[in-house]
């Protein structure tokens, strides 16, 4: 996590040096998530790290194509357990800057176009 949290204050300081500090991963409230309420993910945290994006990938054939739904590896599942809230209890994309499934991939030079189509927060109930 150590390289993570200090990506997260990389992104903090130069959002913050162009003036977007404010509007963005400012205002999610760490701890907020279900995530950083649990042990652990839908596999070994190293297994998540290596193999997500095999996992969702896998996911949406076997949805989109086989119509089956509702695995562990479901991208509402990720977005239901990992984003956060801001103060006022709303919540904060996932995928903005310096949120979970944004802080690895800005480092990876990874833009992420499944949000164009996925929600980006958890359906309310
Ligand atoms: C029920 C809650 C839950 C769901 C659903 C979930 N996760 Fe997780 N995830 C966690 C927890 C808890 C951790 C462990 C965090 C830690 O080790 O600090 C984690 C860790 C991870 C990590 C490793 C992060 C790191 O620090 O290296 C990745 C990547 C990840 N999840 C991606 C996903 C993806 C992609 C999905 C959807 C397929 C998903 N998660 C679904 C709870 C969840
Ligand atoms: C052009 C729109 C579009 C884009 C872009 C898109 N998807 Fe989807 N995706 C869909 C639709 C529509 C479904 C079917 C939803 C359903 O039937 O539940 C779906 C279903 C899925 C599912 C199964 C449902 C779930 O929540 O798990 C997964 C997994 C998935 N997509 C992953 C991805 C990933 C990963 C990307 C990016 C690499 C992506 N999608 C990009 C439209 C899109
Ligand atoms: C611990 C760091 C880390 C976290 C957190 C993380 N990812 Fe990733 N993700 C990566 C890396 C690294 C790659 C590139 C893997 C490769 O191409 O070899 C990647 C690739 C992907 C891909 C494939 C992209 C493509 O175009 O092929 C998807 C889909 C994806 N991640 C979804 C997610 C989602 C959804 C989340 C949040 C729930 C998330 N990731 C969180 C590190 C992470």
């Amino acid at each position: 996590m150590t390289r993570i949290s200090s990506m997260i204050l990389l992104t903090g300081a130069l959002s913050g040096l162009f003036g977007l500090g404010n509007v963005i991963a400012a205002e999610a409230v760490k701890g907020s998530a279900k995530y950083e309420k649990l042990e652990q993910c839908v596999e070994p945290t190293s297994v998540m790290r290596r193999n997500h994006f095999e996992f969702i990938k896998h996911q949406r054939n076997l949805t989109v194509h086989q119509g089956i739904r509702g695995s562990k590896y479901s991208l509402a599942g990720c977005v239901d357990c990992h984003a956060r809230k801001d103060a006022s209890g709303k919540y904060v994309p996932v995928n903005e800057e310096g949120q979970f499934c944004d802080e690895c991939h800005d480092y990876v030079a990874i833009d992420l176009k499944c949000f164009e189509c996925h929600a980006t927060v958890p359906r309310e109930k």
